[in-house]
């Protein structure tokens, strides 16, 4: 089933971009001009001037291909002119076509063209681009001049090579982005053979080997650019008055180079000449001609790209491993930069075309234009920062909507070219319909028998009937999977006024289960906000806090970060975001039991900042309590830093120490009411008797009462090994400290503690403002000098908890 899974989406885009590319030769992209270029040129200078035999009435080409008089002038110019055969023949059968199609009449060989010549009555060598002879009815044939040929042969060859340049400027938008794909993927892929192939890191050598100049660069590289933010320290962060998130430094490396790209190559290669035959003496007309030609097409060829990047489901995510808010953020710069290109354009034709705009509003490709550069634009406010965390759902919506919109209106605006530009149009349509297509799969493979079978598959839990507390959701699947840490699925309520609606759910835990070997139980923890997840609360409190459901799954999402490779490990969580670090923790508790000898983590330490202790209190008397009592996560040494954060008025951080005290309480009789372990049967138990459980925590905890200093590098806790005043609360598992810690110091001890070539983790996730300090504090430990550490020795991963 996971093979279909994994290379169903792939046979689809493989042939969806067949599609793009055999679509994409008719464009007949070349970077010589075509050879019908001569004759065409010469068409050109030739109706600078008109005909006594024209027929007035007819079309254009009706008109000059039903003329003698033209065609014999055209005849004679071109055996004049035109010196190859070929240039001669593609030429003929170039002008024919036009002829033919919308002209409704047949224009002869060339041979039979000159034998109606009547060679008393040729006019040589006529200037028809002087401006004194524009214009000018004649009553015989004639032969231009080279400089009206010359003239004439330009405008062809320059339109030509504009059209060119339009398109491979696109091209070369897509080769960055292919390149960056290319680099994403060699990338993970390295990693991924280093993880495993490399000859183990070898921990207990003494001291560190001195980095060669490549390990050197290396950590310079992973300081100034990989890990840092663009500007500053904000990242997770909003930046601008709470409008944009700002990018890693690589991230915004990559994100400008594309944004300069397209302003290059929306600025160069425009062959601006007077004798433009098209736009005689305009320079201005072929400025905004070539400039709202070249944004339209640069903006169609972003098109599919934005889409892709929008994606859960999406080729550059799965070949780059790249987390999808990093494509979200490269989906909001594109679009961005899509709409500017679609004002321009629009903006450029409303210029050219100035004096006849009544008319065009009555063409249906004007109309559709002005539409889908109006609702694109309209995007780009209804997708501000603070909208989105608002009003996330009418955000949803309203997005599609006008996305929706937006393409009708392309596809209609780009009917007047017979499809050439359609294949953008369905290369978009397709990564969408691919997109919605692996979601509903994924659903399908994950739940079908929620949808197929009586029963719930879902059990929704509020220990204590806490209004504060955490929902705790237990779902099982309809087959079993493989879970990992850092993997998320969105849940749907399939059976309710929305069914559509599905929120993002990271994994805490899971469970096989042993009576039905085909079901893997995921087990979610859940802070009821405003939404869905408000809805869920009130119906769980209603039924005396325990409700089955029939619930949705997509997924997995997601990928794990390695962090097994390395020999301690700090997380640095705060609030909710512990919910993101317990999947590890649970996974190392089970894969160090099982690789025992070989296992490699010496240390673990949790970091958890809690502004409410009773969120803290249900989690570390369910999911923690386990390690707290043994003060081991598996094999590994693990110790928690509790630090409650609840501010007084002065926001100060003194808090009355009764708080930490009800916390070691709650961990000794469960959350408040002595009754948690009993409610959360579905989860993860423990089966110790409630009192010898007691005695043996309040054992393992410390609260330390003192009073936190910013500056000082080494006194507020027992992290280091290095202490030896704190010797006492070496055994203690778990510390509770009162105030805000400064993670700088945190990291200091953590790096001072290592011995030897040890090598650390910082994973992080929690408020942005944390994020943002820890990736700071860790960026400044990047470094060649004493105090420092090189780039391989430190690495910093940031769970994702919001996009
Ligand atoms: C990758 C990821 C993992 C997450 N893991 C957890 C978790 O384990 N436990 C947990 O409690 N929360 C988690 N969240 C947050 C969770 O998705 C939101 O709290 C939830 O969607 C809120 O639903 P609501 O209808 O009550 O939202 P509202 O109260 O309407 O909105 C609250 C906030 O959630 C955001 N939000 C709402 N819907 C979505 C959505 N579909 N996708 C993204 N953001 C949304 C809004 O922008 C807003 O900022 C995670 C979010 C992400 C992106
Ligand atoms: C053009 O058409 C009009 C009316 O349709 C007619 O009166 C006129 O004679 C035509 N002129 C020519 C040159 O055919
Ligand atoms: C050729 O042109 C000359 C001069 O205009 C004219 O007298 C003669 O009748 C024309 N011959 C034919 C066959 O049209
Ligand atoms: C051709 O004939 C038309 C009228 O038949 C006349 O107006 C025009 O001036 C003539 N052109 C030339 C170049 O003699
Ligand atoms: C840790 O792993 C052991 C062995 O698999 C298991 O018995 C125990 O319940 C796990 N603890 C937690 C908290 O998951
Ligand atoms: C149980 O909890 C409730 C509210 O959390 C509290 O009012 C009550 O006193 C508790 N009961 C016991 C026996 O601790
Ligand atoms: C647990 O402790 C309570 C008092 O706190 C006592 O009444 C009870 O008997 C004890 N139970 C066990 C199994 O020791
Ligand atoms: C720490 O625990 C070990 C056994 O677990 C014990 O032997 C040792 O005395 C304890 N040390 C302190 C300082 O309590």
């Amino acid at each position: 089933m996971s093979i279909i899974a994994r290379f169903l989406p792939l046979a689809l885009l493989f042939s969806s971009a067949s599609f793009l590319g055999v679509r994409g030769e008719g464009l007949q992209i070349s970077l010589k001009n075509p050879v019908h270029n001569c004759v065409l040129g010469i068409n050109d200078a030739l109706t600078e001037v008109s005909f006594g035999d024209m027929d007035l009435n007819a079309t254009y080409y009706g008109r000059l291909c039903g003329s003698e008089m033209f065609t014999t002038s055209m005849a004679l110019s071109v055996m004049k002119w035109c010196n190859t055969h070929i240039q001669i023949e593609s030429g003929h059968e170039g002008f024919s076509n036009y002829c033919e199609k919308y002209g409704e009449t047949y224009l002869p060989s060339w041979e039979e063209i000159l034998k109606k010549v009547n060679q008393s009555n040729v006019i040589e060598n006529v200037n028809t681009i002087d401006p004194e002879i524009m214009g000018t009815v004649f009553n015989s044939t004639i032969v231009i001049s080279e400089e009206a040929f010359k003239a004439g042969k330009r405008t062809e060859d320059v339109w030509t090579t504009e059209e060119n340049y339009h398109h491979g400027f696109g091209w070369g938008l897509y080769i960055l982005v292919g390149m960056a794909i290319l680099v994403g993927t060699l990338n993970r892929l390295f990693a991924f053979l280093v993880q495993k192939y490399a000859t183990p890191y070898n921990a207990s050598e003494l001291a560190p080997r001195s980095p060669g100049i490549r390990g050197k660069l290396y950590t310079l590289y992973r300081k100034h650019i990989e890990v840092p933010a663009l500007f500053g320290y904000k990242h997770s962060q909003a930046s601008a008055w709470g409008m944009l998130s700002l990018p890693t430094r690589l991230q915004g490396l990559f994100i400008f180079t594309y944004v300069v790209l397209n302003i290059v190559f929306t600025v160069v290669g425009y062959e601006i000449f007077h004798d433009n035959l098209y736009w005689y003496g305009q320079r201005d007309t072929q400025i905004i001609r070539y400039l709202s030609d070249r944004t339209g097409i640069m903006c169609f060829y972003n098109l599919p790209l934005l889409w892709c990047l929008a994606g859960r489901n999406d080729v550059i995510l799965w070949l780059t491993g790249w987390s999808y808010s990093t494509l979200n953020l490269f989906h909001r710069w594109v679009a961005r930069i899509a709409v500017l290109q679609a004002i321009v354009h629009s903006a450029g034709y409303t210029w050219l075309e100035r004096d006849i705009i009544a008319t065009e509003m009555k063409e249906r490709y004007w109309w559709t234009g002005i539409i889908a550069t109006i609702v694109m634009s309209l995007l780009i406010p209804f997708s501000i920062r603070p909208f989105r965390e608002k009003f996330y759902e009418a955000f949803l919506i309203i997005h599609i909507c006008l996305a929706l919109v937006t393409l009708v209106a392309c596809w209609y605006h780009v009917q007047i070219w017979d499809g050439q530009y359609d294949p953008w149009i369905w290369a978009s349509v397709g990564v969408w319909a691919m997109d919605r297509f692996i979601r509903v799969i994924r659903v399908g493979i994950l739940t079908n028998k929620a949808l197929f079978k009586k029963g719930t598959n879902a059990i929704g839990t509020i220990p204590n009937l806490n209004e504060n507390g955490l929902i705790r959701l237990s779902i099982s699947t309809s087959i079993k999977i493989n879970p990992k840490p850092g993997q998320y699925f969105f849940i749907y309520t399939p059976f309710s006024i929305k069914p559509w609606e599905n929120h993002p759910f990271t994994l805490a835990s899971w469970k096989f289960n042993e009576k039905n070997t085909d079901t893997t139980i995921l087990n979610f923890l859940i802070k009821p906000l405003k939404g869905q997840t408000k809805k869920w609360q009130k119906e769980i409190l209603k039924n005396q806090g325990k409700l089955s459901f029939k619930l949705f799954l997509e997924g997995p999402y997601g990928h794990e970060n390695f962090i097994e490779n390395f020999d301690k490990i700090l997380f640095i969580s705060g609030g909710s975001g512990i919910t993101s670090i317990l999947p590890y923790i649970f996974k190392l508790n089970q894969s160090s039991l099982i690789l025992l000898p070989e296992f490699q983590i010496k240390e673990i330490n949790l970091i958890w900042i809690i502004k409410n202790e009773e969120y803290a209190k249900d989690i570390l008397s369910n999911e923690l309590k386990e390690y707290i009592e043994l003060g081991f996560c598996g094999s590994i040494p693990f110790k928690i830093h509790l630090y409650v954060t609840r501010e007084n008025q002065n926001h100060l951080p003194t808090i009355s120490s009764s708080i930490p005290q009800e916390i070691v309480n709650s961990l000794a009789y469960g959350n408040g009411n002595g009754t948690s372990l009993s409610r959360n049967a579905e989860l993860e138990s423990g089966s110790t008797s409630p009192n010898h459980t007691s005695t043996a925590i309040m054992n393992k905890v410390e609260i330390i009462n003192e009073k936190p200093s910013p500056q000082s590098h080494s006194s507020s806790s027992d992290l280091s090994h290095s202490s030896p005043d704190l010797k006492d609360s070496k055994n203690k598992s778990m510390t509770i400290h009162c105030g805000k810690p400064h993670v700088r110091d945190i990291i200091d001890r953590s790096v001072n503690s290592l011995v030897g070539a040890e090598r650390l983790a910082v994973s992080a996730c929690g408020p942005s403002k944390l994020m943002d300090d820890t990736r700071a504090s860790v960026c400044d430990i990047y470094g060649n000098n004493e105090g420092q550490l090189g780039g391989r020795r430190i690495e910093y991963f940031e769970e994702l908890f919001a996009w």
